[in-house]
Protein backbone atom coordinates (compact mmCIF):
# COMPACT_ATOMS: atom_id res chain seq x y z
CA UNK A 1 0.00 0.00 0.00
CA UNK A 2 1.71 3.35 -1.13
CA UNK A 3 -0.08 6.49 0.94
CA UNK A 4 0.73 9.93 -0.40
CA UNK A 5 -0.17 12.50 2.12
CA UNK A 6 -0.50 16.27 1.69
CA UNK A 7 0.05 18.77 4.56
CA UNK A 8 -2.17 21.63 5.55
CA UNK A 9 -3.15 23.03 2.27
CA UNK A 10 -3.51 26.67 2.76
CA UNK A 11 -6.59 28.74 0.76
CA UNK A 12 -6.78 29.62 -2.73
CA UNK A 13 -2.88 29.21 -3.23
CA UNK A 14 -2.39 25.84 -1.66
CA UNK A 15 -5.80 24.72 -3.27
CA UNK A 16 -3.67 25.50 -6.78
CA UNK A 17 -0.47 23.47 -5.60
CA UNK A 18 -2.45 20.64 -5.06
CA UNK A 19 -4.43 20.90 -8.48
CA UNK A 20 -1.24 21.68 -10.47
CA UNK A 21 1.28 18.99 -8.04
CA UNK A 22 -1.12 16.29 -7.34
CA UNK A 23 -1.13 14.87 -10.94
CA UNK A 24 2.43 15.30 -10.91
CA UNK A 25 3.24 13.78 -7.85
CA UNK A 26 0.62 10.78 -8.38
CA UNK A 27 2.43 10.54 -11.83
CA UNK A 28 5.76 10.15 -9.73
CA UNK A 29 4.44 7.99 -6.29
CA UNK A 30 1.76 5.61 -7.83
CA UNK A 31 -0.11 6.20 -4.41
CA UNK A 32 -3.17 3.73 -3.81
CA UNK A 33 -4.31 6.36 -1.35
CA UNK A 34 -4.04 9.94 -1.13
CA UNK A 35 -5.12 12.12 2.06
CA UNK A 36 -5.29 16.00 2.60
CA UNK A 37 -5.19 18.23 5.46
CA UNK A 38 -7.92 20.64 4.62
CA UNK A 39 -7.98 22.35 7.98
CA UNK A 40 -6.70 26.14 6.48
CA UNK A 41 -8.29 25.12 2.62
CA UNK A 42 -10.90 27.80 3.11
CA UNK A 43 -8.93 31.09 3.29
CA UNK A 44 -6.87 29.54 5.78
CA UNK A 45 -9.39 28.68 8.11
CA UNK A 46 -11.65 25.46 7.96
CA UNK A 47 -13.23 24.28 4.88
CA UNK A 48 -16.20 24.51 2.64
CA UNK A 49 -18.05 21.55 1.17
CA UNK A 50 -17.68 22.80 -2.28
CA UNK A 51 -13.76 23.07 -1.64
CA UNK A 52 -14.11 19.53 0.15
CA UNK A 53 -15.66 18.09 -3.03
CA UNK A 54 -12.97 19.79 -4.80
CA UNK A 55 -10.17 17.75 -3.22
CA UNK A 56 -11.82 14.64 -3.71
CA UNK A 57 -12.60 15.52 -7.43
CA UNK A 58 -9.17 16.02 -7.52
CA UNK A 59 -8.01 12.68 -6.72
CA UNK A 60 -7.90 12.98 -2.64
CA UNK A 61 -9.64 9.93 -1.12
CA UNK A 62 -9.36 11.44 2.57
CA UNK A 63 -9.34 14.61 4.01
CA UNK A 64 -7.89 15.02 7.56
CA UNK A 65 -8.71 18.15 9.54
CA UNK A 66 -7.56 19.86 13.12
CA UNK A 67 -8.29 22.67 15.35
CA UNK A 68 -9.67 25.16 12.33
CA UNK A 69 -12.32 22.49 12.14
CA UNK A 70 -15.27 24.74 12.81
CA UNK A 71 -14.42 27.88 11.54
CA UNK A 72 -16.35 27.94 8.20
CA UNK A 73 -19.80 27.80 9.89
CA UNK A 74 -20.87 25.64 6.87
CA UNK A 75 -19.17 22.91 8.26
CA UNK A 76 -22.36 21.69 10.82
CA UNK A 77 -24.26 21.63 7.42
CA UNK A 78 -22.21 18.70 5.20
CA UNK A 79 -19.60 17.21 8.03
CA UNK A 80 -22.16 14.74 8.61
CA UNK A 81 -22.72 13.71 5.32
CA UNK A 82 -18.76 14.06 4.45
CA UNK A 83 -17.99 10.52 4.44
CA UNK A 84 -14.26 10.77 3.55
CA UNK A 85 -14.02 13.57 6.05
CA UNK A 86 -12.44 13.33 9.35
CA UNK A 87 -11.74 15.43 12.00
CA UNK A 88 -10.03 15.02 15.23
CA UNK A 89 -11.51 12.08 17.13
CA UNK A 90 -10.41 12.97 20.66
CA UNK A 91 -12.97 16.14 20.10
CA UNK A 92 -15.26 15.62 23.10
CA UNK A 93 -18.05 13.33 23.01
CA UNK A 94 -20.71 14.73 21.12
CA UNK A 95 -19.18 16.60 18.54
CA UNK A 96 -20.32 16.49 15.05
CA UNK A 97 -18.35 14.50 12.34
CA UNK A 98 -16.27 11.12 12.98
CA UNK A 99 -12.65 10.65 13.52
CA UNK A 100 -12.23 7.57 11.98
CA UNK A 101 -12.88 6.50 8.56
CA UNK A 102 -12.03 3.38 6.52
CA UNK A 103 -11.11 3.04 2.96
CA UNK A 104 -11.23 0.39 0.37
CA UNK A 105 -8.59 0.24 -2.02
CA UNK A 106 -9.15 -2.48 -4.26
CA UNK A 107 -10.05 -4.70 -1.62
CA UNK A 108 -8.04 -3.39 0.54
CA UNK A 109 -9.23 -1.54 3.93
CA UNK A 110 -7.49 1.14 5.32
CA UNK A 111 -8.13 3.14 8.62
CA UNK A 112 -7.61 6.53 8.68
CA UNK A 113 -7.83 8.25 11.99
CA UNK A 114 -7.21 11.81 12.38
CA UNK A 115 -6.25 13.19 16.60
CA UNK A 116 -5.46 16.18 17.82
CA UNK A 117 -2.53 16.66 20.31
CA UNK A 118 -3.78 19.36 23.47
CA UNK A 119 0.06 20.83 24.03
CA UNK A 120 -0.66 24.45 23.32
CA UNK A 121 -3.74 23.49 21.88
CA UNK A 122 -7.45 23.37 23.40
CA UNK A 123 -7.67 20.93 26.66
CA UNK A 124 -10.00 18.36 24.36
CA UNK A 125 -10.56 14.59 25.19
CA UNK A 126 -6.67 12.55 26.27
CA UNK A 127 -5.48 11.58 22.71
CA UNK A 128 -3.55 8.88 23.91
CA UNK A 129 -6.55 6.89 25.52
CA UNK A 130 -8.65 7.56 22.98
CA UNK A 131 -6.43 6.35 20.22
CA UNK A 132 -6.26 2.60 21.94
CA UNK A 133 -9.93 2.63 21.61
CA UNK A 134 -9.80 3.36 17.95
CA UNK A 135 -6.95 1.30 17.31
CA UNK A 136 -8.86 -1.92 18.78
CA UNK A 137 -11.74 -0.87 16.67
CA UNK A 138 -9.54 -0.86 13.52
CA UNK A 139 -7.39 -3.70 14.16
CA UNK A 140 -11.19 -5.31 13.78
CA UNK A 141 -10.56 -4.64 10.11
CA UNK A 142 -7.12 -4.67 9.16
CA UNK A 143 -3.62 -4.00 9.63
CA UNK A 144 -3.38 -0.99 7.80
CA UNK A 145 -3.53 2.80 9.97
CA UNK A 146 -2.99 6.11 9.03
CA UNK A 147 -2.63 8.55 11.72
CA UNK A 148 -2.74 12.12 11.28
CA UNK A 149 -1.88 13.82 14.27
CA UNK A 150 -2.18 17.43 15.05
CA UNK A 151 -0.21 19.08 17.50
CA UNK A 152 1.30 21.80 17.82
CA UNK A 153 4.75 20.30 20.31
CA UNK A 154 7.23 18.39 19.45
CA UNK A 155 7.33 16.30 22.73
CA UNK A 156 3.75 15.80 22.44
CA UNK A 157 4.01 14.68 18.93
CA UNK A 158 6.88 12.31 19.18
CA UNK A 159 5.44 10.28 22.35
CA UNK A 160 2.69 9.76 20.35
CA UNK A 161 4.88 8.80 17.76
CA UNK A 162 6.56 6.30 20.08
CA UNK A 163 3.33 5.06 21.60
CA UNK A 164 2.23 3.72 18.50
CA UNK A 165 4.91 2.19 17.22
CA UNK A 166 4.42 -0.96 15.99
CA UNK A 167 0.53 -0.56 16.89
CA UNK A 168 -0.12 1.70 13.29
CA UNK A 169 1.42 1.95 10.43
CA UNK A 170 2.27 5.85 10.06
CA UNK A 171 1.77 8.80 12.82
CA UNK A 172 2.30 12.03 10.55
CA UNK A 173 2.20 15.35 12.31
CA UNK A 174 0.41 18.06 10.95
CA UNK A 175 -0.66 21.78 12.05
CA UNK A 176 2.42 23.71 12.70
CA UNK A 177 2.82 24.29 9.05
CA UNK A 178 6.65 23.93 9.22
CA UNK A 179 8.37 20.83 7.16
CA UNK A 180 10.54 18.63 9.85
CA UNK A 181 13.17 16.12 8.98
CA UNK A 182 13.01 13.78 11.08
CA UNK A 183 11.24 11.38 8.86
CA UNK A 184 12.11 7.84 10.00
CA UNK A 185 10.63 4.28 10.72
CA UNK A 186 10.50 3.73 13.93
CA UNK A 187 11.91 0.26 15.25
CA UNK A 188 9.02 -1.46 15.58
CA UNK A 189 7.67 -0.52 11.71
CA UNK A 190 5.34 2.86 12.26
CA UNK A 191 6.65 5.47 10.16
CA UNK A 192 7.10 8.91 11.01
CA UNK A 193 7.19 12.82 10.72
CA UNK A 194 7.02 15.03 13.46
CA UNK A 195 5.43 17.45 11.00
CA UNK A 196 4.48 17.83 7.48
CA UNK A 197 4.54 20.96 6.78
CA UNK A 198 2.15 23.43 4.71
CA UNK A 199 0.78 23.54 1.23
CA UNK A 200 0.12 27.43 -0.09
CA UNK A 201 2.14 30.76 0.18
CA UNK A 202 5.79 30.06 0.27
CA UNK A 203 6.48 33.60 1.73
CA UNK A 204 3.73 34.24 4.26
CA UNK A 205 4.37 33.40 8.21
CA UNK A 206 2.79 29.89 8.25
CA UNK A 207 1.04 31.02 5.61
CA UNK A 208 -0.39 34.28 6.96
CA UNK A 209 0.16 37.62 5.38
CA UNK A 210 3.57 38.77 6.97
CA UNK A 211 2.78 42.68 7.47
CA UNK A 212 -0.06 41.78 9.69
CA UNK A 213 1.86 38.87 12.06
CA UNK A 214 4.72 41.02 12.54
CA UNK A 215 2.57 44.15 13.63
CA UNK A 216 1.31 41.83 16.17
CA UNK A 217 4.16 40.57 17.53
CA UNK A 218 5.79 44.44 17.21
CA UNK A 219 2.40 46.08 18.99
CA UNK A 220 0.48 42.86 20.74
CA UNK A 221 -2.44 44.58 18.92
CA UNK A 222 -5.08 42.18 17.60
CA UNK A 223 -5.05 42.05 13.87
CA UNK A 224 -6.56 40.07 11.37
CA UNK A 225 -4.43 37.21 9.60
CA UNK A 226 -5.48 37.19 6.10
CA UNK A 227 -3.74 34.11 3.95
CA UNK A 228 -0.79 35.80 1.36
CA UNK A 229 -2.49 35.60 -1.67
CA UNK A 230 0.15 36.55 -4.28
CA UNK A 231 3.83 35.17 -5.01
CA UNK A 232 5.20 31.84 -4.41
CA UNK A 233 4.17 28.65 -3.48
CA UNK A 234 4.89 25.17 -1.98
CA UNK A 235 3.90 21.73 -1.25
CA UNK A 236 4.93 19.87 1.69
CA UNK A 237 3.83 15.97 1.58
CA UNK A 238 4.73 12.20 2.66
CA UNK A 239 4.87 9.41 1.07
CA UNK A 240 4.87 6.08 2.73
CA UNK A 241 5.38 2.56 1.68
CA UNK A 242 3.22 -0.03 3.75
CA UNK A 243 3.39 -3.98 3.93
CA UNK A 244 -0.36 -4.95 3.43
CA UNK A 245 0.10 -8.35 5.29
CA UNK A 246 2.16 -6.58 8.63
CA UNK A 247 1.02 -3.45 8.34
CA UNK A 248 4.17 -1.91 9.07
CA UNK A 249 6.11 0.78 6.97
CA UNK A 250 8.70 -0.39 4.69
CA UNK A 251 9.29 3.41 2.86
CA UNK A 252 9.17 7.01 4.04
CA UNK A 253 9.97 9.88 2.24
CA UNK A 254 9.24 13.76 2.14
CA UNK A 255 8.01 15.28 -0.31
CA UNK A 256 9.01 19.25 -0.52
CA UNK A 257 8.20 21.37 -3.55
CA UNK A 258 9.41 24.67 -3.31
CA UNK A 259 11.12 27.54 -6.02
CA UNK A 260 14.39 26.44 -3.19
CA UNK A 261 13.28 23.22 -3.74
CA UNK A 262 12.17 22.47 -7.19
CA UNK A 263 10.09 19.22 -8.50
CA UNK A 264 11.40 16.39 -10.17
CA UNK A 265 9.63 13.28 -12.11
FE1 LIG B 1 -3.00 24.08 9.74
FE1 LIG C 1 -3.98 23.45 12.95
Amino acid sequence: MKILFIGDVVGSPGRDMVQEYLPKLKEKYHPNLTIINGENAAAGKGITEKIYKQFLEWGAQVITMGNHTWDKKEIFEFIDDAKYMIRPANFPEGTPGKGLVFVNINGVEVAVINMQGRTFLSAIDDPFRKIDELIDEAKERTNLIFVDFHGEATSEKQAFGWYLDGRVSAVVGTHTHTQTADERILPAGTAYITDVGMTGPYDGILGVERDSVIKRFLTSLPVRFETTKEGRTQLNGFFVTIDDRTGKATKVERIIINEDHPFFS
